[in-house]
Formats: C-alpha cells, sequence, structure tokens
C-alpha cells in the first residue's frame, strides 16, 4: 500500500461565517460539546507546541482541563484554556522563557481542527489545588515520582520512586510546588472543517486594536 493512496474526502458537515459564535470560546465550546456527543476517544487531548531556547518549536499532547467561557472564571490576564502538568519539564522551560503557546485539537471523527494561539501564564495555586486533589491517587503519587523530562536510568527508578513516595504519603499526597497548571489566554483561534474536493472551510478570529474578536474565512 503506497502512503500516496492514503486519503479522504471530508463530507459530514459545513462552516460558515454566520454559523459561528462571535466569542471563540463560544464557538470552542460548541464544537467541544460536538465531541464530547459524539463520543470521540480523547476529545480533550490537545497539541501544545512551545519554543525553545534556540528558537526551535517543540510539542507534545496534553489534556485540555478547563476553560473559562465565563468572565468571572479567569486568570490573571483573561479567559483561557487550561492543562496540567510538571514546572520543571521541557515545556515549562520553554513557557518560561517564551510564554507564548499554540494549541491544536484534532477531532477526526467531526473532520474538525482547532487551532489556537495565544499567551501562557501559570493557574493560581488554588486552581492547581482543586485539580490536584480531584486525580486519582496513583496520579498524585506519579506526579511525585516522576522528574518530568529528565534523563531516568531505568523503569525500575521510576515504580521505586513510586513506592517510595506512596509509602510517604499514604493517602494523603499534597501538590508538589512543581506541579500545576497553566492557562493559555488565547490571542487567535481557526475553526477547520474538512470539505470535498480540499475545499475546506477555515474560520478564523483574531483581536483587532480594540480587543474585539475580527472573524475572517482563510483559504484552505
Ligand atoms: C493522550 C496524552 C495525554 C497527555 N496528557 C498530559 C498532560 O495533561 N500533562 C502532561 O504533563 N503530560 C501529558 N502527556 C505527556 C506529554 O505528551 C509529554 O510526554 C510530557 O508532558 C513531557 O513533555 P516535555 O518533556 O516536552 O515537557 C500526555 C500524553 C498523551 C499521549
Amino acid at each position: 500500500m503506497s502512503l500516496f493512496d492514503l486519503r479522504k474526502s471530508y463530507e459530514l458537515a459545513t462552516l460558515t461565517e454566520s454559523d459561528v459564535a462571535a466569542d471563540p470560546l463560544v464557538q470552542f465550546d460548541r464544537w467541544f460539546q460536538q465531541a464530547l456527543e459524539a463520543e470521540l476517544e480523547e476529545p480533550n487531548a490537545m497539541t501544545l507546541a512551545t519554543v525553545g531556547a534556540n528558537g526551535r518549536p517543540s510539542s507534545r499532547i496534553v489534556l485540555l482541563k478547563g476553560f473559562d467561557l465565563n468572565e468571572a472564571a479567569t486568570g490573571a490576564s483573561g479567559r483561557g484554556l487550561i492543562w496540567f502538568t510538571n514546572y520543571a519539564s521541557r515545556k515549562a522551560a520553554e513557557l518560561a522563557l517564551h510564554p507564548y503557546a499554540a494549541l491544536q485539537f484534532h477531532w477526526i471523527g467531526l473532520e474538525r481542527q482547532v487551532r489556537i494561539e495565544g499567551t501562557v501564564e501559570r493557574t493560581s495555586a488554588a486552581e492547581s489545588d482543586e485539580y490536584f486533589a480531584s486525580r486519582p491517587l496513583d496520579s498524585r503519587i506519579g506526579a511525585w515520582a516522576s522528574p518530568q523530562s529528565e534523563k531516568v536510568a531505568s523503569r525500575e527508578f521510576l515504580d521505586a520512586e513510586h513506592l517510595r513516595y506512596a509509602q510517604r504519603f499514604g493517602a494523603e499526597v499534597p501538590r508538589p510546588a512543581h506541579w500545576g497548571g497553566y492557562r493559555l489566554v488565547p490571542t487567535y483561534f481557526e475553526f477547520w472543517q474538512g470539505r470535498p474536493s480540499r475545499l475546506h472551510d477555515r474560520i478564523c478570529y483574531g483581536l483587532d486594536g480594540q480587543g474585539v474578536w475580527d472573524i475572517a474565512r482563510l483559504a484552505p
């Protein structure tokens, strides 16, 4: 089988300027609800791209754990999209240098892609505590056991660290200071709906000088 022959026509839906919400987070919420209703696997898995000290990009998947629909629930710089990770990881080091990132969802079962770009800040300690406390016990221990992004000697090292922290904490695992959330406060959104003949619908949102979202169509 040649990869040249791997292709698919996208026919499920359309997206027009008049369909979309004026507020891109409202539009994101609509599509996210539809991804949930379609029972897509891990609809909250998203690619997070950051920029290293050398100016080069790197990316990995993280799980979206919240987004701010209402003005009331916002970070210091505004409403955004939230994920949790290790503050000593490679991505965290890159975000400390360049607090800008790109997020990307591929909802393959709906023939959709969403791209989001913006500035990144840490969530409040209270937000990180709240989510950390909701995690299963083993995941909370894992946050202590794994020096994320560092080279480790072996699998056995990780298992031994997990056991060590499990014995140390029992059922009461505090959030490590090196673990918490980030919020990307968007400055750009693009909603992509696959269409036949590669003439896909792309509707983007950018902020104008007054902080109002400007909606436009991009060529596919
Ligand atoms: C489906 C999926 C979900 C993931 N979710 C997270 C997450 O929410 N937080 C996280 O730190 N890593 C998550 N990871 C692991 C990251 O992709 C990555 O390996 C890790 O964060 C280290 O990245 P870094 O070395 O670039 O910092 C996930 C991986 C996959 C495949």
